[in-house]
């Protein structure tokens, strides 16, 4: 937490900015700066939230992603956590490990990137009509660009739905995220989507099921 490249100006007020001078120098620094391909390298078949996290994740996507919609399931493994009796058209996955996303049995279609290299999305605009980010959005070091290609390939009204709890690879934690509480890091979320400009109805629920992992989430609509 103490992590030196992060000043105490790191706090909520303090953090991310549409211009670069709103940024916290090395708000977006991870410990390991090393290139993300290395470490997704070796598959990773294992769940980072517990189960009742992982139904309750199923739960809220039940209530907010339109059946038979295309989705894109962002920064995607092994499991998407969407609801198993309901059929999408499309259910494109982008992430850094081609074995977990080709074992990810609800993908149509999939593709490795590294949106720390290349945050421009690999879709038409209008492309899906819906969007997910589950317990990720820590990992993004260019997150306002992300969320700004995630509202270019979403059709209008489109929700974008981020999750996260309170694990991480810490590594590669971006720094804001380190020094963050859950309250800063649900306030963090909320601007990456008002900073891109793309979202209207930004709005926070708590996903948590009670005991085990804390599930929260951010979701916006596309404007
Ligand atoms: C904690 S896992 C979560 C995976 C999945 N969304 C889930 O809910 O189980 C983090 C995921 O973020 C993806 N990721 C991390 N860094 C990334 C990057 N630079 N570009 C694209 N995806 C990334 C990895 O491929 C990995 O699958």
């Amino acid at each position: 937490m103490n992590d030196p490249r992060v000043s105490a100006q790191a706090e909520p007020d303090g953090l991310p900015g549409e211009a670069s001078s709103d940024w916290p120098r090395g708000a977006f620094l991870r410990a390991d700066e090393s290139r993300d391909a290395e470490f997704y390298r070796l598959p990773r078949f294992v769940h980072h939230i517990d189960p009742g996290a992982v139904q309750a994740l199923s739960r809220l996507y039940r209530r907010i992603l339109p059946p038979d919609g295309a989705l894109l399931d962002l920064m995607s493994s092994w499991v998407s956590h969407l609801p198993d009796d309901i059929a999408y058209r499309r259910i494109a996955g982008l992430g850094m490990n081609a074995e977990e996303l080709a074992g990810n049995p609800r993908l149509t279609d999939w593709t490795v990137q590294d949106l720390n290299r290349e945050p421009y999305l690999p879709y038409p605009a209008g492309s899906f009509d819906a969007a997910v980010i589950a317990v990720s959005v820590q990992y993004l070091v260019r997150p306002v660009e992300v969320f700004a290609e995630i509202g270019r390939v979403l059709t209008s009204g489109g929700p974008l739905v981020v999750s996260f709890s309170n694990r991480c690879f810490p590594t590669k934690a971006v720094a804001a995220w380190r020094v963050l509480d859950d309250r800063g890091r649900i306030d963090l979320v909320r601007r990456y989507f008002t900073r891109s400009g793309a979202w209207r109805d930004v709005t926070v629920l708590d996903g948590s099921s009670g005991d085990g992992d804390p599930l929260f989430v951010v979701t916006g609509r596309r404007i």
